[in-house]
């Protein structure tokens, strides 16, 4: 059977590039089992004959409805797939989804029928959040970062921007690259609409929210920056969590010297 990423160039980069981030997330140990989900709004990217593929399997309800990406075109994880695994072989361990026009189904379209990860409504309403408010953003991603997530289980942490200020002042790339910081998304069943509406939410001040005692959800223009963002924070977590394994509490940088960074690289107040 052809591949739908056969003939298609732009299309088969954008695939290579979430495998590309998926064996990341391995390698950092972020992705057990099954854990974790990508999902990219691929719809520059299929050839104008798209719309004649036929469906290959049943069409199926998104639970939610989102009218600004119908006709939208999604490479997303399979559930249950794993990122080891999607690493080498992104259209076994994924699939091509294509919105309905009622904006509340869609079809799979390619290569197999792997069905989307259960994380969808998350990904979906986030994804039609861009298009509404016409953002360059086409990459959502989730991932359980050791790290972040047991700094997630520590009340006094999860207050807003608590954590923002001490993970920015660990080192300075982490305010240039994550210069949203961290927003808190209060613990909610995982694939439900309220874990969605909650991320919904957040994202409207930050590029990356903490699922708390779950994981992390970020989002940017393609994956491999989506999966920047996180990495600058578990970088930090890590010079954190390793100046207290050697017995202190780590000083931080100071107030100016943050001050100092968000003027020199203009980054937002
Ligand atoms: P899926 O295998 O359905 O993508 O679920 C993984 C996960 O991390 C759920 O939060
Ligand atoms: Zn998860």
């Amino acid at each position: 059977m052809q591949s739908i990423l056969e003939l298609q160039p732009n299309l088969r980069q954008k695939v290579a590039q979430v495998a590309q981030v998926a064996g990341y997330l391995w390698q950092k140990g972020w992705a057990e089992r099954n854990g974790g989900n990508i999902t990219i709004n691929v719809t520059e990217y299929v050839n104008e004959d798209a719309d004649k593929m036929p469906a290959i399997c049943e069409t199926q309800s998104i639970g939610l409805i989102l009218p600004a990406i119908r006709g939208h075109y999604f490479y997303c994880k399979g559930t249950g797939k794993r990122m080891r695994d999607l690493a080498v072989a992104p259209m076994e361990n994924g699939s091509i989804i294509r919105i309905c026009n009622d904006g509340a189904h869609y079809d799979i379209i390619a290569d197999h029928p792997v069905q989307p990860t259960s994380e969808l409504p998350s990904h979906l309403l986030v994804h039609n959040s861009f298009i509404e408010s016409g953002s360059p953003y086409r990459a959502t991603l989730h991932t359980h970062p050791i790290d972040l997530i047991a700094m997630s289980h520590h009340a006094p942490f999860l207050k807003k921007d608590i954590l923002t200020q001490l993970l920015w002042s660990m080192i300075p790339e982490t305010k240039a690259f994550c210069p949203k910081g961290l927003g808190i998304v209060p613990y909610c069943l995982p694939g439900s609409k309220e874990l969605a509406e909650a991320t919904l939410r957040e994202l409207s001040d930050y590029d990356v929210v903490m699922w708390e005692k779950h994981g992390v959800f970020a989002v940017d223009t393609d994956i491999i920056n989506a999966f920047d963002q996180v990495d600058v924070l578990s970088k930090s977590a890590q010079i954190y969590l390793t100046a207290r394994s050697m017995g202190f509490h780590p000083d931080g940088m100071s107030q100016e010297q943050l001050q100092e960074m968000t003027t020199a690289f203009h980054l937002p107040k």
